[in-house]
C-alpha cells in the first residue's frame, strides 16, 4: 500500500512516499481502508520530533503520519466485537492515517452516519472531539460567562468558538489579519482582537475584570499576556504550542496575576474509552448534520503534495481543514 512515512525527525523533506505491507490488526484492532485523513498541526509537530519524548503519546521510528481520519472496516483483529466489514467509521489519536489503510484501536473509532460524507468526517474528528472537551468539560462554559479564545480561525480556534456560543458563552477572540478576522466573527465570536495588546482590549471589553476563560494554543509568544488577560481566580488552558514552548514560567507569576489556574490538558485524558470517543464524536457529527456547527475543508490534498499540506500550516497561511484523500 501507498503511505507518508517518517524515518527521521526535521522539515518538510523527511516525509517520505513509501510502498509498505498492509498493516496486520491486532488484539482490539480494526483494519480500515482509509478514504481520507485529516491533516493537523500536530502532524507537524510530530514530524519535527515534539513528540519524541512523550507519554502520552509515543512516537516509534519510522512513523507513518497522520492521527486523524475516516473509512471503512476492512478487517477485524482478535477480540474485536460490534463491528463489521463495511462499517463507516472515524477515529483520531491513532498514527498511520496517511496511507491506504490502518489499523485502528476498535475504542478509537467512531461510526459515521450515512448523511456525513466520510471528507467532512475526517475533518473534524480530531479537531471537535478537542474543541468539545475543552469547552464542555475543562471549562464547563455556560452562560454569564467570558471567554478568549486566541487563533480563533484556526481549526480547534473556530470549533471552540461555535460550542463557546453554544453554551452561552460571552466570545472573545484573536486573530492576525483581517480575512481570518471574519472567519472568527462568522463562527460568532462576539469580539475579535488582534494580538497587539490584547489583555488591555479583553480588560476593557470584561468592565476590567478579564475573561473568565482563556484558550491559549499559541504558547510563547502570548502566554504570558494571556495571564494578564485573565479574572482574579480565572482560569488559563494551554492546550498547545504552535509558536512554541515558553519554558520560564514560574508559579509565583500565577499568583501576582490573580491566583489564577492553568492547565495543560490533553485529548488523549478525555478520549479514554469508546463510550467517550463515541459521545464526543456524536455530538460533532450530529452538529454537522444539523448545520449548528460549521468547518469548512479550505484545502484538499493527496499523496503527492502534503508537503504543500504541512507548509500552509507552519506560515500560518491555512484558514479551515486541510483534507488528504488516498486513492480510490
Ligand atoms: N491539547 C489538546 O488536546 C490538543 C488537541 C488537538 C490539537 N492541539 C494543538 O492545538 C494547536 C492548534 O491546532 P489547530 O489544528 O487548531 O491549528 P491551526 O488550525 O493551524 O491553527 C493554528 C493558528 O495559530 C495561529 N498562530 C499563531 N502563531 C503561530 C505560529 N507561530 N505558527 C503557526 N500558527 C500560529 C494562526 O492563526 P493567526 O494567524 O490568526 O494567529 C494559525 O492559524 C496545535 O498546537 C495542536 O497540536 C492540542
Amino acid at each position: 500500500m501507498k503511505s507518508i512515512r517518517i524515518q527521521r525527525y526535521g522539515g518538510p523533506e523527511v516525509l517520505q512516499r513509501c510502498e509498505t505491507d498492509l498493516p496486520r490488526p491486532g488484539l482490539g484492532e480494526v483494519l480500515v481502508r482509509v478514504r481520507h485523513a485529516g491533516i493537523n498541526f500536530m502532524d507537524v509537530h510530530t514530524r519535527q520530533g515534539k513528540y519524541a519524548q512523550s507519554r502520552t503519546y509515543p512516537v516509534r521510528l519510522p512513523c507513518t503520519l497522520g492521527m486523524e481520519g475516516a473509512g471503512e472496516v476492512v478487517g477485524l483483529g482478535a477480540d474485536v466485537s460490534g463491528l463489521h466489514s463495511g462499517d463507516r467509521v472515524a477515529w483520531c489519536l491513532s498514527w498511520g492515517s496517511y496511507a491506504e489503510f490502518a489499523a485502528v484501536p476498535a475504542a478509537r473509532l467512531a461510526p459515521v452516519p450515512e448523511a456525513l460524507a466520510l471528507d467532512r468526517a475526517a475533518a473534524a474528528m480530531f479537531p471537535g472531539c478537542t474543541a468539545h472537551y475543552l469547552a464542555h468539560d475543562v471549562a464547563a462554559l455556560a452562560p454569564g460567562k467570558a471567554c478568549l479564545v486566541h487563533a480563533a480561525s484556526g481549526v480547534i480556534g473556530q470549533l471552540l468558538v461555535q460550542f463557546a456560543k453554544r453554551l452561552g458563552a460571552t466570545v472573545l477572540a484573536t486573530t492576525s489579519s483581517a480575512e481570518k478576522a471574519a472567519v472568527a466573527r462568522a463562527c460568532g465570536a462576539d469580539h475579535v482582537l488582534g494580538y497587539e495588546g490584547f489583555a488591555d482590549a479583553v480588560r476593557e471589553l470584561t468592565a476590567g475584570q478579564g475573561a473568565d476563560v482563556v484558550f491559549d494554543a499559541i504558547g510563547r509568544d502570548t502566554l504570558r499576556q494571556s495571564l494578564r488577560a485573565t479574572r482574579m481566580r480565572g482560569l488559563v488552558v494551554n492546550y498547545g504550542a504552535v509558536s512554541g514552548a515558553l519554558n520560564d514560567l514560574d508559579p509565583l507569576e500565577l499568583g501576582e496575576a490573580g491566583s489564577l489556574f492553568l492547565t495543560r490538558p490533553r485529548l488523549a485524558d478525555h478520549l479514554t474509552d469508546a463510550t467517550t470517543t463515541r459521545r464526543r464524536a456524536a455530538a460533532v457529527f450530529g452538529g454537522l448534520m444539523d448545520g449548528s456547527l460549521k468547518l469548512d475543508i479550505a484545502g484538499r490534498y493527496t499523496l503527492d503534495d502534503v508537503e504543500a499540506a504541512h507548509a500552509a500550516l507552519e506560515e500560518r497561511r491555512q484558514v479551515g481543514k486541510a483534507v488528504l484523500t488516498l486513492p480510490a
